[in-house]
């Protein structure tokens, strides 16, 4: 029986083609279904060709294994599925990979693709991942991650949207959008996992896997709202987070996963592991054994192990001894199975890579132009004395920096199929841009990192073309280089910051500084002379503290993916204005986080000015506040002003559920060139029964403003906009919005805003 599509399944109001699922499910022997919750990746693809290991191949054809992640070709998953098509019942395998900024067209980091504040482009960004990775077969994508955090120092806040639980909500729709769209069975179109579920954000120190404690409250309105958003927008699968939350870890977390997930928000999908979550139960000191730990985590909900195969080996023994209902089985393997058949994999298992083979629509031209034209738009100017950018194509440009001529680093974290080979570096870029023009002139300068034991772990996984190359000549040397080639020039632009394992997953950071050879580069290009533009490649929020005293213009490129040479080039050169938005805030110093724009007010507010007994430190000037950072959340300069109008509301007093308020206003563009303006929309509930944020984002709108253009942008505001969690559980809560005044806020940045006060009854 055909399986029907989420779209045709919702018009009829039918559950997923139940018949045919009941039909299989009747037919197969509890081994097997537990081997559909086995979900293994295989690796041993040699450049030579696909080897199957032995094992893999076996459990295949015996029914042991229902998904595989992490292949990389359409030959290896024809390999794998015809293996499936040998087993007794020929249920398909499902494919699935890390997805995350791009497969072979790597775009801007996730964080950087939020900071372009652009939701077109976010979900564009998501088609043509899609596209792609279907074009080999891939059926799941490990993405999006939904994660908020406002701990810089954990560096999967590369992958993260940032802090803000709105821009993450949105992002979230529209990456589940671009990666489903509007057929999950047609062979374009992967299936989304939002990850990691849930407060994976919230890790103690930053560091990575470690524990996160925090209020019902704030998981509710702070880190669940994305999850919230993709489960709306038809998400079909959801990781499990290697955290525990509050002492509990989340793959043994039933209360949020059935209660908060399942019910509460009504998801209806596939709930898989991460890497081996559910055998580290026993790590986490919950469970004694393998055995255990698969009954919890089968319990919690957790409907695929990944890799730790403790399904497989353990829970048909479970439930001889009666310790699970086979109920629970067959509960989970019908997820597998319902997924499979959203995927269109019963009608055709080839389909994805029939077609696939057929268009060769990986990395086109079209593909790349999307990814050149999302480095501008992610790209935030934090500075720009004097307009120092754009930079005029004429001249000698020394342009100076380890990455500023590497392919390596330019993909960032998680791009696994993303080959530095396709790369256009940055001394491309701008050469190829400047050609007859301008003259580039490029030294090193400095290692990324000069410690030998750094770079060997920076490198771990990139032992065949080092992502850190510490050079044989002395760091003296080097910057000699550097320096006489900017004495020669007449502007310089240095690219500093992180490799690209800086940041990702297990790369938490203890400082959040640029490392010193580079700080040491940039100080001596400073003394120089010469205009300096300090371009910054990140996975994180850094603390440019330095950096913005000593650069005439500075700016946030994150890591651009394989087009950051173009993309690089249009924004120094000015082909194309940078319009991105800080995603999260830009401390200080590391000893500021966590930071976030939308504290609670305390007591004892910092004055504005050190003074004892009130909130603040002893050893952080006075000119920066102390309770939100150097660079705060929606701050990105242009280089062309945009001036604001008041805000203006179609009404000052409001009252009950179903009142609505309209707030617009008008923006200009005062400069010469074309820009694109994110206009934020903030609230402030001046009082309420608990403490309220100072401020909190609520709606934001990125418009497209020619030279002396004017747009009207407009926001509706509903009653549930002001609404929190009152809670005293995770699962016992309630939603509340409290008669009174608030301060609606709108401008181009969070901390920079003009507000109207109104009265919501
Ligand atoms: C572990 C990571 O936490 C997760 O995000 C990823 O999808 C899996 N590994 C699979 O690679």
């Amino acid at each position: 029986m055909p399986a029907l599509s989420p779209a045709a399944r919702d018009r009829l109001k039918m559950p997923k083609s139940i018949a045919f699922i009941d039909d299989l499910l009747s037919r197969m022997t509890l081994a097997e279904k537990i081997g559909q919750l086995n979900l293994v990746t295989p690796g041993g693809e040699t450049l030579t060709g696909t080897v199957v290991n032995t094992d893999v191949a076996d459990k295949i054809k015996t029914g042991r294994i229902g998904a595989i992640f992490g292949v990389k070709s359409a030959e290896a998953v024809r390999v794998f599925q015809d293996l499936a098509a040998q087993s007794r019942l020929k249920i398909p395998l499902m494919f699935a990979e890390d997805v995350i900024h791009g497969q072979k067209t790597i775009f801007p980091l996730p964080l950087a693709l939020a900071a372009s504040w652009d939701m077109k482009l976010v979900e564009e960004t998501a088609r043509i991942a899609a596209v792609e990775a279907s074009s080999i077969g891939i059926d799941q994508v490990y993405a999006p991650m939904v994660d908020v955090c406002r701990e810089p120092r954990w560096g999967r806040i590369a992958e993260s949207p940032g802090e803000d639980p709105v821009l993450a909500s949105r992002y979230a729709e529209a990456m589940v959008r671009g990666f489903q769209g509007s057929d999950l069975s047609a062979p374009t179109s992967v299936m989304a996992c939002l990850k990691h579920y849930v407060g994976y954000g919230g890790a103690v120190g930053g560091r990575d896997y470690d524990a996160v404690d925090m209020s019902p409250a704030t998981l509710h309105d702070i880190y669940l709202p994305p999850f919230a958003a993709g489960v709306k927008a038809g998400a079909g699968s959801v990781m499990a987070a290697f955290n525990t939350l509050n002492g509990t870890p989340m793959h043994a977390n039933a209360t949020l996963i059935q209660r908060v997930l399942r019910q509460g928000l009504g998801f209806r999908g596939l709930v898989v592991a991460d890497y081996t979550g559910v055998q580290e139960l026993i790590a986490h000191a919950v469970a004694g054994d393998k055995a255990e730990a698969a009954r919890l985590a089968l319990k919690a909900g957790v409907d695929c192990d990944m890799v730790a195969e403790a399904y497989l080996d353990t829970l048909g023994a479970s439930v001889a001894a009666g310790l699970i209902d086979e109920a629970e089985i067959d509960a989970a393997c019908r997820r597998v199975l319902e997924a499979k058949a959203d995927l269109g994999l019963f009608d055709d298992p080839y389909h994805r890579i029939t077609w696939g083979r057929a268009t060769q629509s990986v990395l086109t031209e079209a593909n790349r132009a999307v990814a050149r034209q999302a480095v501008a738009a992610a790209s935030v100017l934090l500075k720009n004395e004097h307009d120092l950018l754009p930079l005029g194509k004429k001249g000698r440009i020394a342009l100076i920096g380890a990455l500023a001529d590497d392919r390596v680093n330019m993909n960032g974290t998680w791009a696994v199929s993303g080959s530095p080979s396709t790369v256009v570096p940055i001394l491309e870029g701008l050469r190829e841009a400047a050609a007859g023009a301008a003259e580039i002139l490029h030294a090193k300068g400095a290692n990324i990192v000069d410690d030998r034991v750094l770079a060997a772990r920076l490198n771990v996984h990139d032992w065949k073309d080092l992502s850190v190359v510490i050079d044989d000549r002395t760091a003296e040397e080097m910057l000699a280089e550097a320096v006489d080639l900017a004495g020669q020039s007449d502007v310089v632009v240095a690219v500093v910051g992180e490799a690209r394992e800086y940041s990702g997953e297990s790369s938490s950071r203890i400082d959040l500084l640029i490392p010193e050879p580079q700080k040491k580069l940039i100080r001596a290009l400073k003394a120089v002379g010469k205009p300096l533009v300090v371009v910054v490649m990140t996975g994180r929020p850094l603390a440019l503290t330095e950096e913005a005293e000593l650069a005439d213009a500075l700016l946030v490129a994150w890591f651009g993916g394989t087009e950051i040479g173009h993309g690089l080039a249009d924004v120094l050169f000015g082909a194309q204005s940078p319009t991105g938005r800080l995603p999260a805030t830009f401390p200080y110093a590391v000893g500021q986080v966590p930071v976030t724009y939308a504290h609670l007010p305390t007591g004892r507010p910092f004055p504005g000015r050190f003074q004892k007994f009130t909130s603040g430190y002893v050893d952080m000037p006075d000119e920066v506040p102390h309770n939100d950072g150097l660079f705060p959340f929606g701050f990105g300069l242009t280089y062309a002003p945009v001036a604001y109008g008041p805000p203006r509301v179609d009404k000052v007093a409001l009252a009950g559920d179903d009142d609505r308020l309209t707030v617009s206003v008008s923006v200009t563009n005062m400069g010469k060139r074309p820009t694109a303006e994110v206009v934020q929309l903030y609230v402030h509930d001046l009082k309420a029964s608990v403490s309220r944020p100072v401020k909190q984002l609520k709606g934001f709108s990125k418009v497209a403003l020619e030279p002396g253009e004017s747009a009207e942008v407009s926001f509706t505001l509903l009653a549930g906009d002001l609404a929190f969690s009152v809670a005293t559980s995770v699962d016992d809560l309630t939603r509340i919005r409290e008669a009174g005044d608030y301060d609606i806020h709108v401008g181009r940045s969070s901390r920079d805003t003009q507000h109207v006060r109104i009265s919501w009854n």
